[in-house]
């Protein structure tokens, strides 16, 4: 038996994923750009056994079946693949943060449990490749691999499209305030709501301009401009809902509280304070600040009625091995 963990951050897109070309490779319509979150994490332990007759799988302590055991024995099958080995495994995963409220655990699961399977099994990949294997387990999940502020790229071949990090955690230091709005689990996933996308008549508007937006953030980021980071952050995010909005059937995910969060962050910054909101597939709302302002976004959220918790995140590094026999 050979054991490896590994640890891997969600991550929070600036430019979002939504939609693919090829929804069992999940080869995304569009690049997209993100930044791992620091304190927030999963951690994986593979245990390849070669007396077990099929995968099994502890989730924060809770011996798993159904759906998620299926979801990631897919994702051991293809490992095994490449791996050129019947071996089946133990995984045993736990975030230290609760599932399903919005902040993405299935890019941290995957990014976390192809990391560490490979360690296990004693091979080294590159990067470059345990992205891409990443990506099938959760499109997003492409991004935890790298360190940083992560870009993923587009691309039309399961090798090309991988992501990379643009510039490490400490170049810039923003901070993610995540105001939990709902603790709900959503009716529509992300693995549900990808093949929307296409439905409205939205999303190729929302793909023409990807580009631009994604070569416009990236230079955001590296000029530490916080102000136009701040306007393509929130268009995005408004341009991936309405996408929602209008696909057939239509996806709302902003409740009440999430559209008076929106608001205020707008007015917050026309006073001055460097903050910026954007959402995922939920109703939550990530307060993107720079670090000086993140302790006054934090208060002001914390007067707010409607917000059930409130998480703070910094940059985070890559997935990596913290364990290994
Ligand atoms: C709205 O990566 O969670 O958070 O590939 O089906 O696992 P699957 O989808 P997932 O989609 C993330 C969508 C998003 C935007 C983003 O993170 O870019």
């Amino acid at each position: 038996m050979t054991q490896a963990t590994a640890r891997a951050h969600p991550n929070i897109a600036f430019i979002k994923y939504w939609g693919n070309s090829d929804d069992a490779l999940r080869l995304p319509v569009n690049p997209s750009i993100s930044m791992n979150l620091d304190g927030l994490f999963t951690e994986t332990t593979v245990t390849w056994d070669e007396t077990l007759k099929q995968d099994t799988l502890r989730l924060n302590g809770m011996d798993t079946t159904g759906q998620a055991l299926e979801r990631v024995a897919n994702h051991m099958s293809r490992i095994r693949k490449r791996l050129n080995i019947e071996t089946f495994a133990h995984i045993d995963s736990a975030n230290n943060f609760p599932t399903g409220t919005g902040i993405a655990s299935s890019a941290a699961a995957f990014a976390a449990l192809t990391v560490a399977a490979f360690a296990a099994a004693d091979v080294n990949l590159t990067e470059k490749e345990l992205s891409t294997i990443a990506r099938i387990g959760s499109g997003s999940a492409s991004r935890s691999v790298p360190s940083g502020f992560v870009e993923w790229y587009f691309a039309k071949t399961h090798e090309e499209s991988y992501a990379k990090s643009i510039v490490p955690p400490d170049y810039w230091d923003l901070v993610d305030v995540i105001a939990i709005v709902s603790e709900q689990h959503k009716k529509t996933g992300s693995e549900a709501g990808h093949p929307t996308a296409k439905t409205s008549d939205l999303q190729i508007a929302r793909i023409m301009n990807a580009y631009e937006r994604c070569e416009n953030i990236r230079l955001a980021i590296l000029n530490h401009d916080f102000p136009t980071f701040a306007e393509i952050v929130e268009e995005d995010s408004n341009l991936m809902h309405a996408v929602m909005m209008t696909s057939k059937p239509p996806l709302f995910y902003w409740k009440p509280t999430t559209l008076t969060i929106m608001e205020l962050v707008r007015e917050w910054r026309e006073e001055g304070l460097s903050v910026c909101y954007t959402l995922d597939a939920g109703p939550n709302v990530h307060c993107i600040c720079e670090r000086k302002d993140a302790e006054t976004v934090r208060e002001r959220l914390s007067e707010l009625s409607g917000i059930l918790d409130i998480k703070v995140a910094g940059v985070g590094g890559p997935a990596h091995i913290i364990n290994k026999r």
